[in-house]
Formats: C-alpha cells, sequence, structure tokens
C-alpha cells in the first residue's frame, strides 16, 4: 500500500503532549523492512514547526476539525505500529510539509555551521577570537539562520530566475528608501552601468545623454563609477577629492561645467558619507542636469533627515558581501522620482527589449501581438522587440529572497557601523598627531566631549560607515606603506581607497595614451594623490566583536608609539 501522506492511528503513544488517539502523517512509503517516517499530529498552534491541517488539504477523506503536523517531531515506526485511515493529504500538502522539515532542518544546520557569521555583539564572550591569529575582516557578511533558510526555501521553490522574491524585494528596498522603484540587478558595477545607459536612451528626447557629452565624476574612488560612462561613448571629467571628506571638491565643480556639453553628474558617497547633496542637487537643478548617486557604499545614511541614494534622479546600490547588506552578488537601480526611467533601466536590464512582462509572463501589455515598432512587421511579438541595445543583468530569485532577510536586519547593521566608527575615533584620538581622520561632509572638527563639530550650512550627515579611514600626517614618523605593512602583520584587515587616483591606474593610463580626449581632468587632482598615497581604513562592519576592536585599538596605538 501506497503511505506516503496518509493519515495513521499509532498503536503506542509517542508523546504524552499529544492528542489521544495519536495521529500522525507517513511522509513517505515505507523501505525494504517494513519502517516508515512520521510526523505527528497536534493541537492546532501558531508554531514555526507546527503545520496547521485542515479538511481543505486533503486529497482524500475528512478531518472532524483542524490538527497541526508537527515538524520537528518526527519518528520512523514499523508498519505493524500504525494503523492507516481513509484520509490522505494532497500531494501539495505533503510537499509543503517536506519543505517545512527541510527549513527546520536547515536553521539547525545553519546555526552550528555558520555560528561565526552571527553580528558582532552575539559573539562576544566566545572564544573565536585569538588576537594576533584570528583574521579582523575589514568587512564580510553577517548573516545567520534566517538567510540561509530564506536561500533554501526559494531554491526548494525552483524559479530561479528573478520572481517573486525579486519582486518583493525591489518593493520592500524602495519603501526603506522612500524612492518610487527599485529593480534588482546582479551586481553594484551592473546597477551603474545600467543607470547610465538609461540616460541614453532616446525615449528621453533632448534630454537623453549622447556620445560625446560630459559626465562630471570624482578622480579617486571605485572603477565602475566611472568605467560605464566611458563605455556608454560619453566622456568623465574628474574633479578632485577633499582628502578628509573623501567626496568631490565641489569648489571645482562650476570649473567643470561647459554649457551644452556637460549633461550629468555621477558621484560616489565615499565610503558612506554623503556627499553634500545640497550644493550638488543646486548645480544640477541650475544647469539642468542628470545625478546619479553611486550609493553603492552608503546604504543608511543620511543628509539632514533624508537617506541618501534619494536625491539624485537615479541611485545604485551593491550587496556583494562588504557591503551594507548582501545576497553574495547583487545591486540595485533606484527610481528616484520620474517613473519614466524605469522601463528604460529595466529594458537595458532585461536585453534591451520594448516589452516590460516579467519573466514567465506573457502579454501584460495587453497587446503582444498589436504593435508596429521599427520596421518590423504589424503585429510582431512585443516579447522580441528591443528598443534598446541591452544586457541581460538579472540576479537569481533565490539572491533576492536572502537579500529580503538582510534588509529586516539593515537597522541594527547601520548602527553597528555608527558605533564601531565611533569607538574606533574615540579610542583612536590620542593618536591625532600622527593620524587624520575621515571627517562627515559638513563637519569641521571632532571632539570627545562634543562629537562632530559642524560647518554654518545648517546641513547634518548621519553616515553609514563603510569603513574606518585613517590618513598618515606627512610628518608621522612612518608612512602609510608601513602602516598597512604592520596592521596586515597583525591580521587586521585594510583597504585603500579602492583604485586611488583613478587615473593613475594602467587602464586610465593606457586610454590617455590610445584616446587623449576619452575624458578630461580639472586641476592637478592633488587630494586624489593624497588619498592614494597617504589613506588605509580598516573595517567598522557589524560583524566585529568588541574584542577585535580593541585589539585593533592596541595594535594601532602600540604601531604609532613604537
Ligand atoms: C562605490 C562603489 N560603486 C560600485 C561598486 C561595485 O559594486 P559591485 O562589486 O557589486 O559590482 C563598488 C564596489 O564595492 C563601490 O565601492
Amino acid at each position: 500500500m501506497n503511505l506516503a501522506g496518509r493519515l495513521v492511528a499509532l498503536h503506542l503513544a509517542t508523546d504524552p503532549g499529544l492528542p489521544s488517539p495519536h495521529l500522525a502523517i507517513v511522509l513517505g512509503e515505507a523501505d525494504d523492512h517494513g519502517f516508515a517516517l512520521v510526523a505527528p499530529l497536534a493541537e492546532p498552534t501558531q508554531s514555526s514547526t507546527s503545520l496547521s491541517l485542515s479538511s481543505a488539504d486533503l486529497g482524500e477523506g475528512t478531518l472532524a476539525s483542524p490538527l497541526a503536523i508537527r515538524v520537528d517531531r518526527l519518528t520512523t515506526l514499523h508498519i505493524s505500529a500504525f494503523s492507516p485511515r481513509p484520509i490522505r493529504l494532497r500531494p501539495s500538502k505533503l510537499a509543503e510539509v517536506h519543505r517545512a522539515i527541510a527549513l527546520h532542518h536547515t536553521r539547525a544546520f545553519s546555526r552550528l555551521q555558520h555560528a561565526n557569521q552571527q553580528p558582532g555583539e552575539r559573539l562576544d564572550g566566545r572564544d573565536t577570537f585569538a588576537p594576533g591569529q584570528t583574521t579582523v575582516p575589514y568587512a564580510g557578511r553577517v548573516f545567520d539562520s534566517d538567510e540561509v533558510e530564506a536561500a533554501v526555501s526559494a531554491t526548494l521553490d525552483f524559479w530561479l530566475t528573478l520572481g517573486p522574491e525579486g519582486d518583493a524585494f525591489e518593493s520592500e528596498l524602495a519603501a526603506y528608501l522612500g524612492v518610487r522603484r527599485t529593480l534588482l540587478v546582479n551586481s553594484g558595477s551592473s546597477a551603474n552601468l545600467l543607470a547610465v545607459s538609461a540616460l541614453t536612451s532616446h525615449k528621453l528626447g533632448d534630454r537623453r545623454l549622447r556620445p560625446g557629452d560630459e559626465v562630471i565624476t570624482v578622480a579617486a574612488g571605485f572603477p565602475t563609477t566611472v568605467a560605464p560612462i566611458l563605455q556608454n561613448g560619453l566622456v568623465p571629467v574628474f574633479i578632485d577629492n577633499d582628502p578628509l571628506t573623501l567626496n568631490a571638491r565641489l569648489d571645482q565643480l562650476e570649473e567643470a561645467f561647459v554649457p551644452g556639453k556637460t549633461k550629468a553628474v555621477f558621484m560616489a558617497h565615499t565610503l558612506g558619507n554623503p556627499f553634500d547633496l545640497t550644493a550638488v542637487t543646486d548645480f544640477c537643478h541650475r544647469h539642468q542636469l542628470w545625478l546619479i548617486e553611486d550609493n553603492c557604499d552608503a546604504l543608511g545614511s543620511r543628509y539632514d533627515d533624508r537617506l541618501t541614494g534619494t536625491f539624485g534622479d537615479l541611485s545604485t546600490q551593491s550587496f556583494y558581501p562588504p557591503h551594507h547588506l548582501t545576497m553574495g552578488e547583487g545591486g540595485a537601480v533606484n527610481i528616484v522620482r520620474e517613473t519614466r526611467l524605469k522601463p528604460l533601466v529595466e529594458s537595458f536590464r532585461d536585453w534591451g527589449r520594448d516589452c516590460w512582462c516579467p519573466s514567465g509572463k506573457d502579454n501584460t501589455c495587453n497587446k503582444r501581438f498589436g504593435w508596429q515598432l521599427g520596421e518590423l512587421p504589424e503585429g510582431y511579438d512585443h516579447k522580441y522587440i528591443y528598443s534598446h541595445l541591452g544586457y541581460n543583468l538579472k540576479p537569481l530569485d533565490p539572491q533576492a529572497a536572502i537579500g529580503r532577510a538582510q534588509l529586516r536586519k539593515l537597522p541594527t547593521f547601520v548602527q553597528a557601523r555608527i558605533d564601531h566608527w565611533n569607538r574606533l575615533r574615540t579610542t583612536l584620538a590620542p593618536l591625532e598627531d600622527v593620524l587624520e581622520f575621515q571627517l562627515p561632509t559638513h563637519a569641521t572638527g571632532w571632539s570627545a566631549s562634543q562629537g562632530f563639530s559642524w560647518d554654518t550650512s545648517g546641513h547634518r550627515t548621519t553616515p553609514s560607515w563603510f569603513g574606518f579611514m585613517m590618513r598618515v600626517r606627512p610628518d608621522a614618523p612612518f608612512s602609510r606603506r608601513d602602516f598597512a605593512r604592520a596592521l596586515d602583520a597583525a591580521r587586521i584587515g585594510n583597504r585603500m581607497l579602492f583604485g586611488g587616483n583613478l587615473l593613475r591606474q594602467p587602464a586610465f593610463v593606457q586610454l590617455r595614451r590610445d584616446n587623449p580626449a576619452a575624458f578630461r581632468v580639472v586641476g592637478e587632482l592633488a587630494g586624489a594623490d593624497r588619498i592614494m598615497n597617504e589613506s588605509v581604513f580598516t573595517g567598522v562592519y557589524p560583524g566585529l566583536t568588541d574584542a577585535m576592536l580593541e585589539y585593533t585599538t592596541e595594535t594601532i596605538t602600540r604601531f604609532c608609539r613604537r
């Protein structure tokens, strides 16, 4: 007899807490020796380890009243230990039981396997960190069984391509930020490529970016903030970085501007520090320029009370592991206000197509065979009409499921980053004679008693820090290289500001040789050079423990005072 899904009455009590007569669901066929796995039935509860069971879940028979299937109390019994009743679950309900069991075990697995990936405060007190032997990462994934369960659950669905989890993540991130729409992509670099590409669309008429148009950007930072400008046939115009805020020197904006040529500004909130959004948005409004905020390192940062990534026309996120939340690989483009930009970003993301049906769906526009576009025949399938020269930059649905679990933790992650930064700043304050520390935009100084002092603009910034940047003063008795080497030797993760002055990178040196008109530079870029030569940052990510932070500050102090 096929027992899978069958309700059975147990001859022996297996659990005194269960209702009488003791009932169970057989989860699969008995093995060759007559043993089968069963899940006991209990009174209905709201527990995450029980699934409700009612007559609607049955393929055969009925239940007098609803029950619950306990997925945490499985037993293997011989078939002589129970009597089948004429009641059987629908296959879909039996599958749901198996999913709940798999996820119950997934959580148990993850609690054991990934214990070290939890937020630092949960790790403190455990013997996981040996100073000088265990690496203090500068960044990393912070997750628990929620994310692993989400990934497994979405994988069990096996939808795979961007689908329900992606839709939900896009809505949830858009709601968190307060932007019109968010589109999920497979990396922050893809998000940057799409943001620029979308603005080249012919559908924007006069406002489209055309080959040769100039885009103002910053010299020191991450290469894929700049590469999409060149990849779209546009001309990056580099302004300098301020060596303390690490953001653009906005006094150079007007100098960079060329009427009729400059069409956009694309800059990052460096290491989580918002750039001066009053000055930049004012500049963009005055000259009718597009603004793209590279918010990849700044999710959760605020300018006054408003989140960064909500000031420009478009903004971008990265969900690579060092970032504020992760889904392995991943990124997003935020459409801040103008919903007309959404189908453009989406088109470039999804092969350049004109159609906006989600994957697996047809005829969302209700006129799949009713369009005539380009020189195609009337009624050509809209699914295969391409209005742009696009890409395919979609992530997978399980990535979005992981991202949703991470997003629920974002506020605590952001707070941990701020707390860790403040702790490093306070403890390392006595080293100000040899080290200079990053300043948030609009801050003029910092003191242990008062925190930051601010300029007279009336604006404040609250960075959701990506890292703790230190600049070795020129008169310090050691170089940045000595300092970074000492951190490395002590196993303290450290990084430069990504590519430093990007114009000194081989790719840009070659580009200048190949095509000197490919980009333009304003001024000397002395600030970008100083950042490249004098700065290094360590981590503030939520996975750091008290012990790691203490070891970091002790090591830095010992090195500076040796
Ligand atoms: C400012 C900035 N923009 C873009 C990116 C690219 O993101 P991804 O690594 O997801 O491609 C990074 C990467 O860390 C970054 O720091």
